[in-house]
């Protein structure tokens, strides 16, 4: 989200509001791309506040967000509020010219709280209750707990509500635990009543005559998690999904009540995690956020370039990395530190992917609490880290490029379809212990993306038209709508790629009673005549060269005259011997094809060209050396290209016209950048 246009407010009409602290008189518009940190002025002597404070504006940061695990702080207990010392901090930020995104801090629960109303406390799978003294230990789906977090949410809005210089909100933390208690086995009851209506129909849907799982009363209906019918393990997700999204709207509605529409509401998930469906979640806030971490080892660019892509299309628009490690993290097996340039590299690689905002998790560590060994910006002592000086100079880089950064986004030919539905679905039954839906994923998205130069991942029932090319890897779940929106979508002239294992099941993650891709089948006009789970690779062969297929092999057939195959299988366990592979069918402008081999890395980039050359995909920026990233922000009148260098050595980018140099200034024809080099050049 871009943040400008901020309305100057002269800080004594806002005097009736109880600042505790002047602010500065006028603030003016936040930057269109933000650096920030994590900040906790909860855990220091307010004398400090000052000197972190001073050090952040050194280093060009302009946000920090605050407050996200102080519950026990502004409200010490039940009722009295203490908030005065949060505006004092958000107001000291301000002098610093640093604006604000406030956390509800319903992560982290008071000892009081839990002691007081143990019912709040969520009772883990194996029966037991979770405890103070961590985080998270709350059941999201407890009432008296929500009336808790409305309570405190709302005071915080009431009083930065109006704030100018608090861009936004940040709802809870990290969104993960369910809770297994009987009130919220009765509310998912309820949950499954509402969505079947009748017993009846649910035994249907779920075919209850196997193991007579049969039910007779709506009681009886047990949670199962990772093993069990698969119509009721996907009923849970989606009712742990709801919960989620009810329990953030509890704390949307307390904060819009007082909060200025200018306010974003945001929260921060987790990439790839798939403890909810991100797509319901999503729905109620104003922009998508996310938790950026390498963990051990450096940065994929193209898994988390993939897992921006799945971020920005939560909202379908920029984003914010709202937390990421500055060097390390003390959570992996080894927490080894980014090379040096790699933050900035990382960061950078953010802002082309379309994050508005880079922010890092923390400035400086606790003294004590469970997350000493960190990555900070500055050391236990107060002073910078190494790292901070390249913190700083992404800080002066951001403002230099805000400028004509301002107002632009990522725009892409292609989309990845994703859904959590055939995530879970096949994680839930796997077939090849291997199988990793999220991989399959990438196994598409690394060729693509290094030809396009941008790609969308979106759910399926999204407007597509606008795309050329649409690619459903692993969309093992095919509701009614998704259905209809892919048909819809070849015969208005898209080219469909369906990758292994698309279109098994329907809306109730029940088998279809065709065989893959289902209701896409006559469009397709062949069909998946049996998957094997492999031991090893089998070859493969045709359009896309000689390869393999690693892990998983569908054998089809292609019926329909029009129908061709573009890749057999060669001579492995028989069965698919000479069979084909892939097949594919024009319909009228339209395509649809089927890949039924989960291809090695060279014949996935022939496909992968292939298709787009098929479906008339342009090259963003034009042909870049192996190793160099390009990201593509479009605005209304000029294309901003960010280049990237994951190569260990230095490599030559001829651009396709002159461009201007926004960092390094200048007109240029052709950039050098070494390993973790960065090049921002804008058409105007
Ligand atoms: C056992 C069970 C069957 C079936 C098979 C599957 O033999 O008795 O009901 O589950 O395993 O291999
Ligand atoms: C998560 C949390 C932060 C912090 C970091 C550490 O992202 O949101 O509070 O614990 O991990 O990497």
């Amino acid at each position: 989200m871009r943040i400008v246009g901020m309305l100057a407010v002269v800080v004594v009409c806002l005097g009736s509001m109880g600042w505790a602290q002047a602010a500065p008189a006028q603030p003016a518009s936040a930057p269109p791309i933000l650096l920030g940190t994590a900040w906790y002025p909860e855990q220091w002597p307010e004398s400090r506040w000052d000197a972190d404070l001073t050090l952040m504006q050194q280093a060009g940061i302009h946000m920090v967000r605050v407050a996200e695990f102080a519950w026990a702080r502004m409200e010490p207990a039940e009722g009295q509020y203490d908030l005065d010392w949060l505006e004092r901090a958000v107001n000291a930020a301000a002098k610093h010219g640093i604006y604000t995104v406030i956390g509800t801090p319903t992560a982290a629960p008071p000892a009081w709280l839990t002691q007081k109303y143990p019912e709040t406390l969520r009772i883990k799978e194996d029966g037991r209750r979770d405890q103070h003294g961590n985080r998270q230990q709350f059941n999201w789906a407890n009432p008296k707990y929500r009336e808790l977090c409305r309570k405190i949410a709302a005071q915080m809005a009431q009083r930065f509500g109006h704030n100018p210089y608090v861009l936004g909100w940040q709802i809870d933390n990290e969104y993960a635990n369910q809770s297994f208690d009987p009130d919220t086995q009765k509310q998912f009851q309820d949950w499954v009543r509402a969505r079947y209506g009748t017993l009846d129909n649910l035994n249907a849907r779920w075919t209850t005559q196997y193991w007579s799982e049969w039910y007779s009363d709506w009681s009886q209906i047990p949670i199962q998690t990772g093993y069990g019918n698969p119509g009721l393990l996907l009923s849970w997700m989606r009712f742990v999904s709801d919960t989620w999204r009810s329990y953030q709207k509890n704390q949307i509605d307390a904060i819009r009540a007082s909060a200025d529409p200018r306010q974003f509401i945001t929260t921060n998930t987790m990439g790839f995690f798939d403890g909810f469906d991100h797509y319901t979640v999503e729905q109620d806030l104003d922009m998508a956020a996310w938790d950026d971490y390498v963990g051990q080892g450096h940065l994929d660019p193209v898994r988390n370039g993939a897992t921006h892509d799945l971020t920005r299309g939560f909202k379908r628009k920029n984003f914010w990395v709202i937390e990421t490690q500055p060097g390390s993290v003390n959570w992996a097996h080894i927490n080894n530190s980014l090379d040096k340039g790699e933050v900035r590299a990382m960061a950078w690689h953010d802002v082309g992917h379309g994050a508005d905002t880079v922010s890092y998790w923390q400035w400086r560590s606790a003294l004590n609490g469970q997350e000493q060994y960190h990555g900070t910006i500055v050391g236990s002592d107060g002073t910078p880290v190494p790292l901070y000086e390249e913190v700083a100079q992404i800080g002066k880089e951001f403002a230099k490029a805000g400028p004509v950064l301002a107002g632009t986004s990522p725009k892409s030919e292609v989309a990845i379809l994703y859904s959590y539905d055939s995530r879970w679905a096949i994680q839930w039954q796997k077939h090849n212990g291997d199988y990793d839906p999220v991989k399959a994923l990438l196994s598409y998205y690394g060729p693509l993306r290094a030809i396009a130069q941008s790609v969308d991942v979106v759910p399926p029932t999204v407007p597509l038209s606008g795309y050329k090319l649409v690619v459903a890897p692993a969309l093992n779940v095919l509701t009614d709508a998704a259905a209809k929106n892919l048909a819809d979508y070849v015969r208005g002239g898209g080219h469909l790629v369906l990758g292994q294992r698309t279109a098994m099941k329907d809306d109730d993650n029940t088998l279809y009673p065709e065989r893959q891709p289902g209701p896409l089948g006559a469009l397709l006009g062949g069909r998946v005549e049996q998957y094997y789970a492999l031991e090893a690779p089998v070859p493969v062969e045709g359009n896309f060269g000689a390869g393999q297929s690693q892990l998983w092999a569908e054998l089809l057939s292609a019926k329909d005259p029009s129908t061709e195959v573009l890749m057999r299988y060669g001579v492995s366990n028989g069965w698919l011997d000479h069979q084909p592979a892939a097949i594919t069918r024009k319909v009228g402008n339209g395509r649809i094809t089927y890949i039924g081999a989960w291809l090695d890395d060279a014949s996935m980039r022939k496909a992968a060209q292939w298709m787009t050359t098929d479906a008339g995909v342009h090259v963003a920026l034009g042909p870049v050396p192996e190793g160099v990233d390009v990201y593509p922000r479009y605005g209304a009148d000029h294309t901003v290209f960010i280049l990237v260098n994951f190569a260990k050595t230095n490599q030559t980018v001829s651009l396709p016209k002159e461009m201007e140099d926004v960092l390094a200034g200048g007109a240029k024809k052709a950039v050098i950048l070494p390993q973790y080099g960065v090049a921002v050049l804008t058409t105007k």
